[in-house]
């Protein structure tokens, strides 16, 4: 038995932020933000992780033809929650009318997508449940420090889903791994202590040294799409599409590079989304599922980086 992406949804909120409404908020322009990164606009939510995680779970379950009554378990992949519990994805059980089944949100950062679809395939594999909703959603403008120009312009908020089903083919190989001691690159500190003995300030921001997770990324995700590859004995020239984690065009073009991947097959969005952290990839693969471009028995890469520092990666028949 096999998990496989039965449907996708996504959702990214109206409020569009261009690179000239950044560049009256930090010092910067579109032109370095296009050529550091690939980004020209992002979309930022005023409801939060939860309106942006039902909103794309409705899209995937109506793409699957599969109602909430008939999931077995739900995962939401997120560090930014509405709520530190209950957590978002019980919320979002209340909200599509799922009752009794499992929750969980997972926390794994940008990788936080892979990580819960590969959790999802174990659970289906095992024979435990027939049908699971994996959403990442993040409202990452409400951890971004809107004075630091060297992070704010990166994110965006959004969210992505997939339902997850048993089927005779589907995830042929994952790969998870992470590296805690390069955690310091790339952190948000959560709350501070602050009781009647001690006061620790504010809540924390995002923080990177970009340029080091830069040089993990481009190291990284090449190797962790050779171990899916080499797993499941299909070679870079039959996979279809390549679907990556969209932190930075750069990245994406030197890991092509390194692995002779056509620009046709590795489709981007960040120039109108920006980076969306966990959401990046279901809302990549969503644009171009939704667009007809994938088709049943298409072989996808998925791969993201991230936080943790942390990698993960699947090769799936459509
Ligand atoms: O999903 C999470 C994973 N995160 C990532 O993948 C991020 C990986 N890293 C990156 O994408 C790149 O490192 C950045 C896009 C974040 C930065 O690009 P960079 O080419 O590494 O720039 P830099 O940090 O070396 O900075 C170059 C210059 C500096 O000025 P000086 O010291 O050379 O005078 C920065 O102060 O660019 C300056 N700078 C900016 N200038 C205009 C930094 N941010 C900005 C900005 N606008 N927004």
């Amino acid at each position: 038995m096999k998990a496989r992406i039965l449907g996708t949804g996504s959702y990214l909120p109206e409020h569009v932020l261009t690179n000239d409404d950044m560049a009256k908020l930090v010092e910067t322009s579109d032109e370095w933000i296009r050529e550091r990164t690939g980004i020209r606009e992002r979309h930022l939510t005023d409801q939060g992780t939860l309106h942006m995680a039902c909103e794309a779970s409705k899209r995937a379950l109506l793409n699957s033809n599969v109602t909430a009554d008939e999931l077995d378990m739900i995962i939401i992949a997120t560090f930014t929650p509405d709520y530190l519990f209950p957590n978002a994805s019980c919320q979002l059980q209340a909200a599509l009318g799922a009752p009794n089944v499992p929750c969980m949100d997972l926390s794994a950062a940008c990788s936080g997508f892979i990580y819960s679809i590969n959790t999802a395939a174990a659970y289906i594999q095992a024979g435990m449940y027939k049908k699971i909703l994996v959403v990442a959603a993040e409202t990452l403008s409400r951890v971004v420090d809107w004075e630091d120009r060297s992070t704010c312009i990166l994110f965006g908020d959004g969210a992505g889903a997939a339902v997850i089903g048993a089927d005779e083919t589907g995830i042929l190989a994952m790969d998870m791994g992470s590296d805690g001691v390069k955690g310091p690159v790339l952190y948000c500190e959560a709350w501070p202590i602050t009781n009647p003995i001690v006061n620790k300030g504010k809540a924390g921001k995002l923080r990177m040294n970009g340029q080091e997770v830069y040089k993990f990324a481009v190291r990284r995700l090449p190797k962790t799409i050779e171990t899916v590859l080499q797993e499941s004995g299909i070679s870079v020239d039959e996979v279809d599409h390549f679907i990556f984690h969209q932190a930075n065009r750069r990245i994406l073009q030197a890991a092509a590079k390194h692995l002779n991947i056509p620009a046709e097959k590795m489709p981007m969005n960040m120039d109108h989304c920006g980076n969306l952290s966990a959401a990046s990839i279901p809302v990549l693969l969503d644009e171009h599922n939704q667009s007809g471009k994938i088709k049943r028995g298409d072989k996808v890469v998925l791969a993201a980086f991230g936080g943790g520092l942390s990698w993960a990666s699947a090769l799936i028949i459509w």
